[in-house]
């Protein structure tokens, strides 16, 4: 989508940190915010801070709860009358480990960290594809989608399995001109990993463990989610997948990537096998060309008079 303009986003999770930083960053472009997430605390917070913006509306919702999350879709199409650009944002830290005995608190974070992704894509995509104007998805993985740290089991799976989703959803919405773009952040700064000066009568730095410290380290100098938000703008536009901002992984990334490559076996595949995937390779090629995407390029209508006020709080 070149112009996103008087273009209306639903943002889960979208009153603290990235998601946020999405929505100042799309109330910049002009479009119109629907942040749904299920936290009050945050939304209140948030509303404060968009007090002088006539194009944000709130609701609250639970992104595994498929019920409360079509009613925050058609709250947002009461409210705005369309959604454009989808943002499956909303996720939590923990789960568990790949080898632990706990189920019920794997089964909450895979619910919300890959099932509110799911949700949402079937709730809202099949909206945006009626509306024939053309659109944008965007998932929140994460670093730990594709180089995944010990003890973030159900947190990699849920993460790795939303990048797999994604490229599926890309290659099937590609011909109605339909982008999708998944960001994998690596530290940012948000309420996600919270540091001992967020919440010093329960974070204590002393006696913490070596890699905390090393952790509370690294979020202190990470990305703003602002920044995140203006990389989210751009790949909308230029309708790119890969949507990455911390480039302290990327040597870590082509040495897992080439240990993909040298595990492949020596033996020659049979030439049907190769015709096979040749043809397939080909095929999604020619889906995703430039030229075979309907994209709508005009703006709509009245996009300038739909444009809101800029943001409070910058
Ligand atoms: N901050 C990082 O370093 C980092 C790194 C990698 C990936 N991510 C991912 O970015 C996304 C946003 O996280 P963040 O860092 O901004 O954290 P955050 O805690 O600041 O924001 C997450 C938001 O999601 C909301 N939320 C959580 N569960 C929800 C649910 N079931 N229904 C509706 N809303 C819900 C929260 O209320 C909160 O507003 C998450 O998917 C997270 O996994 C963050």
């Amino acid at each position: 989508m070149e112009h996103l303009t008087g273009r209306v986003a639903f943002i889960t999770g979208g009153a603290s940190g990235i998601g946020l930083g999405m929505a100042r960053a799309f109330l910049e472009e002009g479009m119109k915010v629907a942040i749904a997430d299920w936290s009050d605390d945050y939304i209140a917070k948030a509303r404060e801070q968009f007090s002088g913006s006539n194009g944000v509306h709130f609701v609250k919702t639970d992104v595994a709860d498929r019920q409360s999350l079509g009613e925050a879709a058609g709250e947002t199409l009461e409210v705005f009358g369309k959604i454009h650009v989808l943002c499956n944002n909303a996720g939590v830290n923990g789960g568990g480990t790949a080898a632990s005995e706990n189920f019920e608190e794997w089964d909450r974070a895979i619910a919300i960290n890959l099932g509110g992704v799911i949700n949402g894509t079937k709730i809202i995509a099949p909206v945006i594809r009626r509306q024939g104007e053309g659109g944008h998805v965007v998932n929140t993985s994460s670093m730990a989608g594709v180089v995944p740290l010990p003890g973030l089991g159900a947190y990699s799976t849920a993460k790795y399995a939303v990048r797999g989703f994604s490229e599926s959803l890309r290659m099937q919405l590609a011909k109605e001109g339909i982008g999708v773009s998944c960001l994998f952040p690596g530290a940012t700064r948000t309420a996600i990993v919270p540091l001992p000066e967020d919440d010093p009568e329960n974070i204590k730095e002393e006696g913490a463990p070596p890699f905390l410290k090393d952790l509370w380290d690294a979020m202190r100098g990470a990305i703003d989610p602002y920044d995140t938000g203006k990389a989210v703008v751009a790949a909308i536009k230029e309708n790119r997948f890969y949507v990455f901002t911390n480039r302290e992984f990327l040597e870590e990334v082509k040495q897992r990537h080439r240990e993909i490559e040298e595990a492949f076996p020596e033996d020659e595949p049979t030439p049907g096998r190769v015709k096979f995937e040749t043809m397939r390779a080909e095929m999604v090629r020619n889906l995703m060309a430039p030229g075979n995407r309907p994209v709508p390029t005009k703006p709509p209508r009245n996009a300038d008079a739909d444009r809101p006020v800029s943001p409070a709080g910058g």
